[in-house]
């Protein structure tokens, strides 16, 4: 790792549009950690910059966007970073080690390449390219040159869902039936991808995550409502080998916002609402064993059990910082990150099986507008980069 020259210890002018300038301005060492830059300084990239500057190994150097406004708000209220328009000051700059994308969707690879490419350290917001091709081949730069690379599935760093894992990995849960993931708002509309690239990457994250297993189809459904060809509103379905079976409903199009994940078992059933400012998560002793050889009214009431309802105690650290903290620790150690490369192209193989699926069922739509049908699409989302993952 190099050692800084560039962090900034005062307030430094506005704009940097050259290395040059930036070596210019008043820097001093930074004696420990990496120093960092964010390219893409719109509303998830201001919240890197918040939580590097907060993380006590970590130096947050530069930021660079296009938008003058954007640079602006981050130079009022983090006067230490310098700012500039040209991503080629952050990319030629010696000194910075790792680099934050946070960038729209269809800029990712190209960003995360020159990133790699000039030797930086890479945490590439979710998802991490349009296609697995694109993914497999920033993993392959990243192997080569011996670089981190890592993908902003900052949900696999939410405490309530480490603590999901648990629950499933002990057996608590009994054998896992199925997962219902929700993710409903209204809005906000994207330009650059549909609901299911925005929203779903991360139910599909936690998914993965918690069931540590390969989906082995995927189906989907949607509607473009609104814009046309934009779907703002898609169910997927996802099989396993293990025979659980996984649910995803995202929707820029509800009157209400839901982020809700229920995990069902043979013993206990468990609910993930993350609108609920603490409290998030609640076991249920709840289950319905049938009896084989009863069949009066009084066996099947029995059949049901309604236990006690459990509400751990769950850190409420920020999951964003974890995130961040994986990537400083990452380039510090050289030790894997949790939500590494391999687990970027895990959704995106899965987000583009899922989109094959609706492509299909769209060209079926255009046939019979008014009755649309559930195509499922048996599309193996697993490489064997996703196997070992
Ligand atoms: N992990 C999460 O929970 C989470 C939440 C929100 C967004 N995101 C992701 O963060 C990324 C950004 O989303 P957002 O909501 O901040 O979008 P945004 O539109 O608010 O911000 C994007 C910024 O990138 C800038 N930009 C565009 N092209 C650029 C380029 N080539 N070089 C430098 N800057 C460029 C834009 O000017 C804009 O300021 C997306 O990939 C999104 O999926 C992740």
């Amino acid at each position: 790792m190099s050692r800084s020259k560039v962090l900034h210890s005062k307030p430094v002018p506005l704009f940097f549009d050259t290395p040059n300038q930036t070596e210019d301005a008043e820097i001093q060492t930074a004696k420990d950690g990496p120093l960092l830059a964010v390219i893409g300084c719109g509303y998830w990239g201001a919240k890197h910059i918040r939580v590097s500057c907060d993380i006590r190994d970590a130096r947050v150097s530069m930021a660079a966007d296009p938008r003058p406004d954007r640079l602006e708000y981050i130079h009022s209220q983090y006067p230490t970073v310098a700012v500039t328009r040209d991503v080629d000051a952050i990319l030629n700059n010696p000194s910075i080690d790792g680099v934050i994308v946070a960038t729209p969707v269809v800029t990712h690879f190209e960003l995360a390449r020159a990133v790699l490419q000039a030797g930086k350290h890479a945490l590439v917001e979710k998802p991490l390219a349009m296609t697995s091709a694109q993914c497999r081949e920033l993993n392959a730069i990243a192997e080569q040159r011996k670089r981190v690379l890592m993908v902003g599935h900052t949900f696999e760093y939410h405490p309530a869902v480490c603590f999901m894992r648990q629950m499933i990995q002990s057996g608590s849960l009994g054998e896992l039936y199925y997962i219902d993931s929700r993710r409903l708002n209204l809005g906000l509309y994207r330009q650059d991808a549909n609901v299911l690239w925005d929203l779903a990457p991360h139910d599909l994250s936690i998914i993965f995550s918690l069931l540590e297993e390969r989906a082995q189809s995927i189906g989907a459904w949607g509607c473009a409502h609104v814009l046309p060809d934009v779907e703002d509103v898609v169910y997927a379905k996802m099989g396993f080998k293990s025979g659980v079976a996984a649910h995803v409903h995202v929707s820029w199009l509800d009157p209400v916002k839901v982020r809700q994940i229920t995990i069902v078992g043979s013993n206990a059933m468990l609910v993930f609402d993350d609108v609920q400012p603490s409290e998030k998560v609640r076991v249920y002793q709840k289950r319905f064993r049938p009896r084989i050889d009863g069949d009066s009214y009084a066996d099947f009431q029995s059949a049901y059990h309604h236990g006690d309802v459990h509400i751990p105690a769950i850190s409420n650290s920020e999951p964003l910082k974890l995130e961040v903290l994986d990537f400083v620790n990452a380039i510090m150690t050289g030790k894997r990150p949790l939500a590494d490369g391999l687990r970027g192209l895990r959704v995106v193989a899965a987000l583009e099986a899922a989109s094959a699926c609706l492509r299909r069922n769209h060209k079926h739509r255009s046939n019979d507008k008014h009755q649309p049908t559930f195509r499922r699409g048996n599309v193996s989302v697993g490489g064997p980069e996703i196997a070992a993952a």
